[in-house]
């Protein structure tokens, strides 16, 4: 089972629980600090005048909180926020339906903007900029265009991919943040307090355990801790502890550092195939059967962060790190 993968597919159950540990105040948002502080002073700012906030852009990595901290920029400035995302917003039409319905102050959340297409985002522009939709009534020579106000309203888009958002919209928003990866000590106090609103006891070596293995991101941690909540219902046990949290990983077929196969065959095809790199990223594309994109987006990130790989110039190029995960010696050249 692999978790990357099964982000967009959760059950119900999984959904209802998501819903509970998204945090609902900024008091209980855990991390991202300097993104928090810099948001607070355009809240308080837009507050004081009235106004709704600037438009604002969120990336990063698929379960860093971009979706929460959406809702509380919301819940902060006292405003209804309507959630939709880039593939489901098909035609310009689609897209003149949802602005043409904004109250004043409403905010757009639109998730995946990097599959937003061209035409859309042309009527994005003038919506973004001067509050106009403008939509284009007839067909052939009869087709007039007409232009239409739009209440004062925020648009926040959120991406895991940057750079496929064209310069001409990220140029639009007011102010754009990067979500990092958390760290060590954030990520087990997220699964701490994801804990107890599940009413679930936990030894602390299980926290420290489920926590390394959650790539750093709380979306992967709280599903960990409920794949061991899982667990333990299974096995009529009532407490997780550090054989419960090993066992669910190996379950779950993730290493203790939260690596999956892809991840692995990515590692495995620089070391074991090019002695360590330096590889293209295209024929590290080819042998994971994954997009050039997805595998520098998506894949690579993680393993640059632990120290396992690095781009040059002329490849990937695994680290000795890497090499000592899978049980083997590093070549003389990379020591
Ligand atoms: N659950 C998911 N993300 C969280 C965060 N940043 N803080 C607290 N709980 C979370």
């Amino acid at each position: 089972m692999s978790i990357k993968k099964k982000d967009n597919k959760n059950t119900t159950e999984d959904i209802n629980t998501d819903t509970l540990l998204r945090p609902q105040i900024w008091d209980d948002y855990i991390g991202q600090e300097k993104i928090k502080r810099n948001l607070n002073i355009i809240i308080e700012a837009a507050r004081r005048r009235k106004e709704p906030i600037d438009h604002l852009l969120f990336y990063g990595q698929a379960g860093l909180g971009k979706t929460t901290l959406a809702k509380l920029v919301s819940y902060e400035m006292n405003a209804p926020i309507k959630i939709t995302s880039g593939p489901t917003i098909d035609k310009a039409g689609d897209l003149a339906a949802v602005l043409s319905n904004l109250e004043e102050k409403e905010i757009l959340f639109i998730d995946e903007a990097h599959r937003l297409n061209r035409m859309i985002e042309e009527v994005l522009y003038p919506a973004m900029e001067s509050r106009k939709l403008h939509i284009i009534i007839g067909k052939g020579a009869g087709a007039r265009s007409i232009s239409i106000d739009l209440p004062p309203f925020t648009l926040i888009a959120a991406t895991t991919r940057i750079n496929l958002l064209s310069a001409p919209l990220q140029s639009r928003f007011g102010a754009t943040f990067k979500l990092d990866y958390y760290d060590q000590k954030d990520i087990e106090a997220i699964i701490n307090r994801s804990a107890k609103l599940l009413n679930l006891k936990i030894e602390p070596e299980a926290i420290t355990i489920l926590a390394r293995a959650a790539r750093f991101t709380p979306r992967t941690a709280n599903r960990l801790l409920k794949r061991a909540r899982d667990y333990l219902e299974v096995n009529n046990e009532s407490v997780v502890t550090q054989n419960v949290a090993e066992k669910t990983l190996e379950f779950l077929d993730i290493d203790k550092l939260g690596l999956e196969k892809q991840d692995r065959v990515l590692l495995e095809t620089i070391i074991e195939k090019f002695d360590g790199g330096p590889v293209g990223v295209n024929t590290i594309a080819a042998a994971l059967n994954e997009d050039k994109g997805i595998v520098e987006d998506i894949y690579e990130p993680y393993l640059m962060r632990i120290g396992f790989m690095r781009r040059t110039p002329k490849g990937r190029v695994a680290e000795p790190a890497a090499f000592k995960h899978l049980g083997k010696n590093p070549p003389q050249k990379l020591l």
